[in-house]
């Protein structure tokens, strides 16, 4: 487990912060990124469409701080000349690297030919992935899923074209198309991959712990561990698998180090778009990291109930009173209606401009 290099670019430690579409954006990549540990950010997925018929939001999915450096712009779209136009842009604003998403299942993004849909169409990936490699010079790296249906799994046969095709980093969700989120990750699939490709190979799914990364290392050989769920979950994760790394203690979190997290990511949001969309985001967070702890899942109603900045602001500091306290959190009052906020799973909800 060391650092590997993605052409000249250094990823170290060798994490990545895994692309989700409506969480990762410059604000959580931010926050993320100040908690250590992460050796690359990449942005959510960015529509071609979107971005080459000057789509605001688009346009904005491609910003990011130095701080993130290196940093990937993602792109995703189902033509060439499109694709290439959007991998020009991604290196002119500045981005070290141009990633392909291969992987997002949802229908609206496959109808086009995009995302997942290339994993089925050989001829249609070749034709992208060459001309955006004729026209930028920052390297290209792509993020593949297993296979399109269950019984039609390729990674290896996708890894290999894209590296034929000048590819400098594979990243593989062993997941299908046809599996959605369901099931686990085939990280075998990784093994095979680093077999037979020269390019580094890194693997996403289900890591949620330290002991998990390095058991995903150990049974790969792969280079990087892309994370992302388990990020939401404990935004210490990477931090965590670099002091194992070093040999260090790891850091436990306080549970006024998750308030104060919490917090600054609010700040953040606020500062970056309306009051009603940070605090749809805040409720996304909420939800995932105060999963297990005492009193999160009224925690997650209250939050949820929540409409106006200073009640998220109330709400935040009555639960982490209470639980600094060892006081039992009653919420709004109503312990037995406990309400879960909706579960967050894929790329499915946030595509637009496609
Ligand atoms: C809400 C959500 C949005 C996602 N959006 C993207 C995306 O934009 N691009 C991408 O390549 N993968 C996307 N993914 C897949 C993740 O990057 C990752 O490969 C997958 O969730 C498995 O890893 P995990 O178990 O660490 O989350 C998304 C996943 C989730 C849960």
């Amino acid at each position: 487990m060391k650092p590997f290099k993605i052409r000249d670019i250094e990823i170290n430690p060798p994490l990545i912060l895994s692309p989700m579409a409506g969480v990762t954006d410059i604000s959580f990549r931010r926050l993320l990124k100040r908690r250590g540990g992460i050796g690359l950010t990449v942005s959510e997925f960015i529509s071609v469409e979107g971005l080459t018929r000057n789509n605001p939001k688009s346009k904005r999915q491609m910003r990011f701080f130095e701080e993130e450096r290196p940093f990937a712009v993602q792109i995703f779209g189902g033509q060439s000349e499109r694709m290439r136009m959007a991998a020009e842009m991604a290196e002119e604003v500045g981005a070290d690297i141009l990633d392909v998403n291969c992987g997002c299942p949802a229908p609206k993004v496959v109808k086009h030919g995009g995302g997942s849909g290339l994993l089925r169409d050989y001829s249609r990936l070749e034709e992208i992935l060459r001309e955006i490699k004729k026209a930028i010079s920052i390297p290209l790296t792509i993020k593949i899923r297993a296979g399109y249906y269950d019984h039609t799994i390729n990674a290896v046969e996708t890894a290999k074209l894209a590296e034929s095709c000048g590819v400098e980093h594979i990243a593989l969700h062993g997941r299908t198309k046809e599996q959605g989120y369901k099931g686990l990750a085939d990280w075998d699939l990784v093994r095979q991959i680093k077999e037979v490709v020269s390019v580094p190979v890194s693997g996403s799914g289900d890591v949620t712990s330290v002991e998990q990364a390095f058991a995903r290392w150990q049974e790969t050989g792969c280079d990087g561990i892309l994370i992302g769920r388990g990020a939401m979950a404990n935004p210490w994760i990477f931090r965590q698998i670099e002091d194992a790394l070093h040999g260090r203690e790891i850091f436990q979190p306080t549970i006024e180090d998750k308030r104060a997290v919490l917090l600054e990511y609010f700040e953040m949001l606020l500062e970056d778009m309306p009051e009603l969309a940070a605090i749809g985001r805040m409720k996304q967070l909420a939800g995932q990291f105060t999963k297990g702890l005492q009193g999160g899942a009224l925690f997650r109603t209250t939050i949820y109930h929540s409409h106006s900045v200073t009640e998220v602001l109330d709400r935040i500091s009555e639960y982490f009173e209470a639980v600094a306290a060892g006081r039992p959190y009653y919420g709004e009052g109503k312990p037995e209606e406990v309400e879960e906020a909706p579960a967050l799973d894929s790329c499915e909800a946030a595509t637009v401009n496609s």
